[in-house]
């Protein structure tokens, strides 16, 4: 029983420092598994040894005994020792393979910058802070109360054909244009009063290189008791004039909308041919980028102000349509397909506090 004790050891221990050999060490953990169970499990070779131990003679036992412990004893302390030295190979391993070249120089970050379109909004508003207007915002799930009826476009008027509508109930809908603030704006504010609203627009509408489904505009307003249509033409002058410089050519022409008497809309003329006429321009040689209007006694009324001693303008210009006029930009849609080589082109720096988007409210 004691040689056979030997041998076991002898066998044991010269295989477990071949465990693993040209394996790599987190595998080799495992065959580790293996030989304990092969030697010293429960159901391994010292085990079954130890059966045997009924059949010595009495005295002989416990000799075997204590040997076959002593045996068990060492070969787990070998079996720890060669998983201390496999693990540690396994470690050292590993931080070679994932060895940092700290030489390499670093990634440089992509800083992200504003978009053209809030680019655009951004100057837009500074020229009206500059004319004393202020900026606020409103809801782009709008009613129709708001975006039709309290601007004297009841159910049946042939006017609602102006706007093809996103309907989201019989009565909600998305806004076709920020004009339902110059109602929502009349309702809380007492004149005298001046905004700017910019705003999202949703209309179901054939898109081309000047119309979107999806575009922004940028309503104003101002009611006073001396307010005239000369006001609103000065006030979109000295826009364009911060906007372009003097330049730029605009035209006023006669428009029609419900909500204001008189109406006019203003165009610009086109980039891209100079004003002879291109595809652009629809062969007109001008781009219209608003409405705008006297605010209509009807609208005034319908908000509780007195229509004889309260007048105002008011307008809503196509943000996407002056930001190509300022970026020269020959199609809208690029505003909206993030691709980031017409992006790239407006990274210059904006300072993130003078930003509309940074900007602190009033
Ligand atoms: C209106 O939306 C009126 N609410 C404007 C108004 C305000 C008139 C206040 C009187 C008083 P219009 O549908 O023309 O009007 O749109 C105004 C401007 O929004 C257009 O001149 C154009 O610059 C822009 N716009 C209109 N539809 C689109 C579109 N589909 N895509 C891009 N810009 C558009």
């Amino acid at each position: 029983m004691l040689e056979e004790l030997a041998t076991l050891e002898r066998q044991g221990l010269e295989e477990l420092r071949h465990v693993g050999d040209s394996m790599d060490p987190a595998r080799a953990l495992e065959s580790l598994e293996s030989w304990r169970l092969r030697f010293v499990g429960k159901q391994g070779l010292l085990t079954s040894l130890l059966r045997g131990l009924g059949k010595l003679p009495v005295g002989e036992r416990p000799v075997a005994g204590q040997a076959a412990n002593q045996v068990k004893g060492r070969l787990e302390a070998a079996l720890s020792q060669r998983q201390r030295d496999l693990s540690t190979l396994a470690m050292e391993q590993a931080l070679v393979a994932d060895t940092v070249d700290i030489t390499l120089p670093g990634r440089e970050p992509v800083l992200g910058h504003q978009h053209p379109l809030t680019l655009a909004l951004d100057d837009m508003l500074k020229a009206f802070s500059t004319l004393g207007f202020r900026a606020v915002e409103g809801p782009e799930v709008e009613w129709d109360y708001y975006n039709f009826e309290a601007l004297n476009i009841p159910a049946d008027h042939p006017a609602r054909d102006m706007w093809d509508t996103f309907w989201i109930t019989d009565e909600m809908l998305l806004r076709t244009h920020t004009s339902p603030m110059q109602v929502r704006t009349l309702e809380t504010t007492p004149p005298p009063l001046r905004v700017v609203i910019p705003g999202r627009c949703h209309r179901y509408e054939a898109v081309d290189a000047t119309h979107e489904s999806t575009f922004f505009q940028l309503e104003g307003l101002m009611v006073d008791e001396q307010c005239t249509l000369a006001d609103l033409k000065g006030t979109l002058t000295e826009f364009v004039r911060q906007l372009f410089g003097n330049e730029r050519r605009t035209r006023f022409r006669c428009d029609y909308f419900p909500f204001v008497e008189p109406g006019a809309e203003m165009s610009m003329d086109c980039f891209a041919c100079g004003g002879s006429g291109c595809r652009l321009c629809k062969q007109t040689g001008w781009i219209e980028i608003l409405g705008a209007g006297m605010v209509h006694p009807g609208v005034l009324r319908r908000v509780g102000l007195d229509a004889e001693r309260y007048r105002g303008f008011a307008f809503g210009m196509g943000i996407d349509r002056v930001a190509m006029l300022k970026y020269n930009l020959n199609d809208l849609r690029h505003f909206y397909q993030n691709d980031v080589r017409l992006l790239r082109q407006f990274t210059f720096p904006v300072p993130a506090a003078e930003t509309w988007s940074g900007r602190k409210p009033a």
